[in-house]
């Protein structure tokens, strides 16, 4: 057993143990169908999601639930970031109220890492700009071992926007700390520059990533954090980058395709493939329950 867990802020300064111990304790909620356990009971989490989010948030929610926290939401349209507050004095004025834990959505990067000295609760970051989206990656590489048995020694292709996804940084740390063989595709304009320090293979033509792939990921253009320019049209990027049956005929005959969602059918995966049998999309979001009990049970006991 690794030690407690005081906040998760990124995942790479997530030591190897700890990620494991959450992968771990994640499969046994799961074969247990996330049940209901007292683990945080009287304890409050407060999600405060400052950008749009669907799966993420209802996943915090229900994780929660099920460890018999109280949950309360705070989304921007309803807080006073609207009326001019900081995001370190909304974060200060919902600690004073003493939650366990704030799980924080936020359109800057950093700002997980910018609130979490300040507050008393742990701090959970559920996605900040272009920065990091740890609990993504975690369901990721929980789903992949589900999946594949392991993800040391696998060779998985991450297809999309690298250069704007917060979800292609925390899934190069978790899966390059894992010992995958990482590879990452997309335009050379969507390609952070020096990506390979990271420890991954760069392509910027999709075909040859796919070749033997064990496990594709596909990500969407993320184009609230673009200013125009980086792709000629989305049928361009779909035409060259979009995964489909054809071009997933190079990947390994037993691949498994992931998305984290929101997917745009037809622009980044083609329908056939999203609804395929080799897709495990819907497998990532039950599985993020697991996860998100794990990973709050873990701040909770370190809370105790
Ligand atoms: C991702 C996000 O918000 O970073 N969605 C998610 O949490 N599942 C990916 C995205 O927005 O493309």
């Amino acid at each position: 057993m690794s030690g407690p867990l005081l906040g998760l802020l990124g995942v790479e300064a997530l030591p190897l143990a700890q990620l494991v111990a959450i992968l771990d304790r994640a499969d046994a909620l799961y074969a247990s169908g996330n049940k209901k356990t007292a683990s945080m009971n009287g304890e409050t989490v407060v999600n405060l999601f400052m950008e749009p989010s669907t799966r993420t948030r209802t996943s915090f929610e229900i994780a929660a639930k099920r460890l018999s926290a109280d949950v309360v939401n705070v989304s921007e349209s309803f807080s006073s970031a609207k009326k001019g507050e900081t995001l370190l004095d909304t974060a200060r004025n919902l600690d004073a109220m003493r939650p366990a834990v704030i799980v924080l959505r936020h359109g800057s990067s950093g700002a997980a890492n910018m609130i979490a000295p300040h507050v008393r609760a742990r701090v959970v970051n559920a996605g900040d700009g272009q920065h990091e989206h740890p609990t993504q990656a975690l369901l990721d590489s929980g789903t992949i071992r589900r999946h594949k048995g392991r993800v040391e020694g696998l060779t998985i292709t991450i297809v999309g926007d690298i250069l704007h996804s917060r979800v292609a940084r925390s899934n190069i740390f978790a899966l390059v700390k894992q010992g995958a063989n990482v590879r990452v595709a997309a335009p050379r304009s969507l390609l952070p520059r020096g990506v390979e320090a990271l420890g991954v293979t760069a392509f910027d033509r999709v075909e040859p990533a796919l070749a033997g792939a064990e496990v594709v990921m596909v990500l969407r253009l993320q184009q609230e954090r673009m200013n125009g320019g980086y792709i000629p049209s989305l049928r361009d990027y779909s035409r060259f980058f979009g995964v489909n049956a054809h071009n997933l005929r190079a990947a390994h005959p037993d691949a498994i395709v992931m998305h984290p969602g929101p997917m745009n059918r037809g622009v980044e995966l083609a329908s056939e493939v999203a609804d395929g049998p080799r897709s495990v999309i819907l497998d990532q979001v039950a599985y993020g329950v697991s996860v998100r009990m794990a990973v709050l049970e873990r701040l909770a006991s370190a809370t105790a």
